[in-house]
């Protein structure tokens, strides 16, 4: 053994002898600004230097250029905790033992809390991580729009609203990259379901891609700086999204002038023409196993490896093109992995986990609470029962790309025996057998969670255990399984799964005082809605799942989370479903494959925007949350009453807690312009400020109208116009509650 493994080391030794001796060394000038270092960096590399750095050269990393000192280039998931190390060339976990990371709430949660404070703090402490474990690219945050409620990446994404996504993701950016991590911001654009994810079509007239689609890129990418975005798998006009050359050449890269690098998605790149053309300037996950089949046969061959080389010798392409895209990439490792102010990072540290407990508090929604039967009192309740699979089953596992190794996950059950065990009693009941695989990808939660009993036998001992206590938390909801909040599946229907339904309509007629907390990334039908007395919407919420709820349960935490979706009572209520072909009629692409195209027939009426539109009543509203305690709003006024389009209109409103806790509230501006050339939504988000109050505090918020939040998007002209005329600023609780106006004129 010895002497091979001195064979071994004299032939490595000789190895590097004969490189050292092959090669001068060559130095990168280090004291310049990044332009320069990247100009430095260009000129030195060889044609193959910059084809090599442009594509993957494991599931995860491209390789630098190790010649000159350039560093790989690591990515990971993203965008709710960091992932797991996988093995070099597939989805599987390496079976690190110092890789769990603290696991995030949902991004729905996150946009819940309408606090871009709380979108710095997510960034700032996932960045940390994926610093600590040395990632230069953070691959989310996801920013897609809630187009449906049947989308099976919603809980990866900011909600239905433009503005709001926007918002949420520009704070959630800069927290990230202050680490001196990239943001990768996905799935750029019009990503909005999973099914047929690969050839879906979406058919967008140039207004609602402008005003719907597209404003929470800009803003992630202009106001938050982002340095990478990714391409999404779906198709745009008959081309792939990742590489399309109205999205990213037109768009991204030309009128907002951006300058970061575009990412595949990973296998989302299918021919090297467009591919070159289009905008995309790296290459992931094409195809994998590099090392079974060999460096040559793998990632060399990936459509912007050699196939992009042999086009250049053969004088198919330019080295212009490529220049661009290497430029990109070199600014992305000078800000991230060649950064040498970046601070080091941490990993599960007790910040994060408090980061993780807050947003968690803070993003959970309390849809209804009739007779204040929550917070729960120890004065009306000695007994709870808390029922349903959702509360003993671990969520950080599972979904697709976004399934974590956290480090712990306290369940609800475990949660609310912690913070209600010594002075009530518990008893549990399972309700109903959902999903019990509880693995992903070798990450295992190592739950059993089997149990064969009946249907009947299950319904029967939770309704008994609900008649005996004196308050019943039931959770349920979905669970990340397949068509259940998971990547590249949609849901099959709103309607909860595995007789759900059934079973809270049994609950509630056996106590009725009845909570029932929904765990979920997106609305679900609660046909039962009108019998229940409580609901509360409580999305994933990573390792802190359990305290998180027991805080908003017990009241230490007063809700304040509002809804980032409307919450449909069917699918009729959504534009997609009622007017949209959902999802798709069978087309072919330019190269005669099989695609599917999908008209968003309902233009710009997503969501809220929908339900007024047709006078709808969902079963709660875009922007609906309530508190403990209760919050007066006063009169909304207008500093000037009229003004040129270049002014800045401020409305103010005062706002009073007048209840007996201490308690924050969303206030939301809306706009609603009285008369436009054009058919517009009858209000659109324009600002929106959380405010902390004590009780019988008032204090006066304040929001500032500009231009641009006045103006529509004229697809004739291809430019935003401000029409003059009158708007009225609404100032509400939700989309649905409108508790003052203010007029003002434009000249
Ligand atoms: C997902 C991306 C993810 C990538 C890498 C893809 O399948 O769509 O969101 O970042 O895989 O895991």
């Amino acid at each position: 053994m010895k002497l091979i493994n001195l064979l071994a080391a004299a032939a490595l030794m000789m190895g590097f002898a004969h490189t050292m001796a092959a090669q001068t060394p060559v130095y990168l000038d280090d004291s310049k600004s990044i332009e320069e270092r990247v100009e430095d960096a260009l000129s030195k590399m060889t044609l193959e230097e910059k084809i090599g750095i442009i594509h993957a050269q494991s599931k995860f990393s491209a390789p630098g250029v190790p010649r000159l000192g350039i560093p790989e280039l690591w990515c990971t998931d993203g965008p709710m905790g960091v992932r797991p190390e996988v093995l070099w060339d597939e989805w599987e976990q390496a079976s690190w033992t110092n890789d769990s990371c603290t696991a995030f709430p949902s991004l729905t949660c996150l946009a819940a809390t309408w606090n871009t404070d709380m979108a710095n703090l997510y960034g700032k402490s996932i960045g940390e991580e994926a610093r600590f474990r040395n990632k230069a690219v953070l691959l989310g945050p996801g920013i897609n729009i809630y187009r449906t409620p049947l989308c099976g990446r919603n809980f990866e994404y900011l909600g239905e609203d433009p503005y709001l996504s926007g918002k949420m993701a520009t704070d959630y950016v800069k927290g990230v990259q202050d680490n001196g991590v990239a943001v990768c911001v996905k799935h750029f654009a019009l990503n909005n379901n999973e099914i047929n994810r690969h050839t879906s079509n979406p058919i967008v007239d140039d207004r609602t891609l402008y005003e719907i689609y597209l404003p929470a890129f800009k803003a992630a990418a202009l106001d938050g700086g982002a340095w990478s975005f990714m391409g999404g798998y779906n198709l745009f006009r008959g081309e792939h999204a990742s590489y399309n050359p109205i999205l990213m050449n037109d768009i991204l890269k030309g009128e907002w002038g951006w300058d970061g690098a575009v990412i595949s998605d990973w296998g989302a790149v299918h021919d090297t023409e467009t591919a070159v053309t289009g905008g995309l300037d790296m290459e992931f996950g094409s195809w994998t196993d590099g090392l079974s089949n060999g460096r040559s046969n793998a990632y060399d061959n990936y459509w912007l490896a050699n196939p992009y080389l042999n086009g250049i010798k053969e004088g198919k392409f330019t080295e212009d093109e490529l220049d661009d895209k290497v430029r990109r990439v070199l600014r992305l490792t000078f800000r991230t992995a060649m950064n040498r102010n970046r601070p080091w990072g941490s990993m599960v540290s007790d910040e994060h986990i408090a980061a993780c407990r807050k947003i968690g508090g803070e993003g959970i929604v309390l849809l209804k609470n009739q007779n204040d039967l929550l917070p729960i009192s120890p004065e009306k309740v000695k007994k709870i029962a808390v029922i349903g699979e959702n509360a003993i089953k671990m969520m950080t596992v599972g979904g697709g790309s976004s399934s974590l190794k956290a480090a712990y996950e306290i369940t609800p059950l475990e949660g609310i025996k912690k913070r209600f065990g010594k002075d009530f009693e518990i008893v549990y009941e399972r309700g109903y057998v959902g999903d019990t695989l509880g693995e992903y990808n070798g990450v295992k939660t190592n739950q059993d969670l089997r149990d064969f009993r009946s249907v009947a036998e299950l319904t029967d001992a939770a309704v008994k255990a609900a008649k005996d206590a004196d308050i019943v938390l039931y959770f349920g909801g979905l669970n990340k399984a397949d068509h259940n909040d998971a990547e590249d599946s949609d849901r099959l229907s709103m309607e909860l799964p595995y007789g759900q339904d059934a079973l809270i309509k049994a609950l509630a007629k056996a106590n009725k005082n009845l909570v029932v907390v929904n765990i979920s990334g997106t609305g679900v039908a609660m046909p039962w809605a009108d019998e229940v007395p409580a609901i509360l919407q409580a999305w994933y919420l990573g390792n802190e799942t359990g305290n998180a709820i027991a805080d908003v349960l017990s009241g230490d935490v007063n809700p304040s989370g509002k809804l980032p979706y409307t919450y449909y009572a069917d699918l009729m209520q959504c534009g997609a479903h009622k007017l949209g072909e959902y999802p798709g009629t069978p087309a072919k692409d330019k190269f005669g494959n099989d695609i599917f195209d999908m008209p968003y027939n309902e233009g710009i009426y997503v969501g809220y925007r929908f339900i007024d539109k047709n006078n709808l009543k969902p079963t709660f509203p875009f922007g609906h949350g309530l508190s403990y305690t209760t919050f007066k709003y006063g009169k909304a006024s207008v500093d000037k009453a009229q003004g040129s389009k270049n002014d800045k209109f401020t409305v103010s409103v005062p706002v009073t807690n007048t209840g007996k806790r201490a308690g924050s509230e969303v206030v939301e501006l809306y706009i609603h312009d009285s008369k436009a050339s054009v058919d517009r939504p009858e209000k659109e988000l324009k600002g929106f400020s959380k405010v902390f109050l004590q009780p019988g505090e008032t204090k006066t918020v304040t929001f500032e109208i500009t231009e641009p939040d006045l103006s529509f998007f004229d697809a004739d002209k291809h430019a935003w116009v401000c029409e003059p005329g009158d708007f009225e600023a609404l100032i509400g609780a939700s989309s649905a509650d409108i508790r003052s106006k203010a007029k003002f004129t434009v000249h």
